[in-house]
Order: structure tokens, then C-alpha cells, then sequence
């Protein structure tokens, strides 16, 4: 199964949980750079990628080659933002058109919700496959290889 994995990850744990599922899928990674980085401070992100995910932003991205068609599966992967996608992801979502794909997805967040986010993302690309929840995959490794692999296997099992 040809499986490309799309993600945005602001702070490494969605690079991590994306690397796991790669290893266990031998996917191919796609990893969503925007132009201008968000301010890294403790509070400042939270205001500025805050705001940006409440309002769908679609920051510039740096430029990316992605065929789904050559693809059998399309996993997105992103870090919740105010319980929404990252911002880098609207813009990705806005330039490509999934609704032929088959698509999985997977989300980090630090305890809250990942339901509004695969909601979101299902009114764009249609029904999701199947989902993956990780509270911070980096820190959290042990958890983080069961969903991954709970996941992997639901996947290739489908
Ligand atoms: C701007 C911003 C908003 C966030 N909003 C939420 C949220 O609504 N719910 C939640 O559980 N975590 C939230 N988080 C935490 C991240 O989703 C979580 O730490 C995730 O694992 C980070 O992934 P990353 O390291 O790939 O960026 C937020 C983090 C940032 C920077």
C-alpha cells in the first residue's frame, strides 16, 4: 500500500507520531513548512497560532510537490490548535483535492479534544478512514507507539 503521510508539526510531536507511522506504514513524508515561522514564546504562540487556527488562516507555505493520485492512502497529521488544524494545513487542504483519496488522520494535542479537528477536516476530504488521538507524542513514547501502532494496523488491515 502506496501511503503518503501529509503533516505540520510546530513543536516535533507531530514530526514524531508522523515518523512512528512512516516506520510502521513505509510511507513516504511530506512535511508543511509555512514561509513565516509563528512566535515561539510561552504566550505569544498561544495568541498568534491561536488566533490564525480560529480564523482558518492559510499562511504561505514553502513550496511542496504532493500527487495524491500516485498514492493508495493519504494520512494528514496535525498538531490541534484551539481545537482546530494548524493553519499550514488549511492551506494545504485549499490547494490540493483529496475527495478521490482514501485519507486517514491524526492529531496531537495536550489534553483537549481532537474531535472538532476530524470533524473539520471530514468536511473538506469526505469520510476519514480512521483516526489517531496522541497527547504529545514526544513525551509521551509508550502511549505513543500503541496509537501508532493500533492505528498502522487498522490501516493495513482495512
Ligand atoms: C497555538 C497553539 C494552540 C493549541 N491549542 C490546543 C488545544 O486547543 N487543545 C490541546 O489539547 N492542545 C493545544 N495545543 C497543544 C498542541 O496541540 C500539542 O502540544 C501538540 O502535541 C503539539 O504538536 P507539535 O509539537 O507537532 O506542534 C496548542 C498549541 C499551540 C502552539
Amino acid at each position: 500500500m502506496k501511503t503518503l503521510i501529509v503533516y505540520y508539526s510546530f513543536e516535533g510531536n507531530t514530526r514524531y507520531a508522523a515518523r512512528l507511522l512512516a516506520e510502521k506504514l513505509d510511507a513516504e513524508t511530506l512535511e508543511l513548512e509555512p514561509v513565516k515561522d509563528y512566535p515561539r514564546g510561552k504566550a505569544s504562540k498561544f495568541v498568534f497560532g491561536g488566533a490564525a487556527a480560529s480564523f482558518s488562516a492559510t499562511p504561505e507555505l514553502k513550496p511542496y510537490v504532493c500527487q495524491p493520485e500516485k498514492y493508495d492512502l493519504v494520512i494528514l497529521g496535525s498538531p490541534v490548535w484551539a481545537s482546530r488544524v494548524a493553519p499550514p494545513m488549511n492551506t494545504f487542504l485549499k490547494s490540493i483535492d483529496l475527495r478521490q483519496s482514501r485519507v486517514a488522520a491524526f492529531a496531537c494535542c495536550a489534553g483537549g479534544s481532537t474531535e472538532r479537528l476530524f470533524a473539520a477536516l471530514e468536511k473538506q476530504v469526505g469520510t476519514l478512514t480512521e483516526r489517531a488521538s496522541f497527547l504529545n507524542p514526544a513525551s509521551h513514547q509508550e502511549a505513543a507507539e500503541k496509537e501508532a501502532a493500533r492505528f498502522a494496523a487498522a490501516l493495513l488491515h482495512a
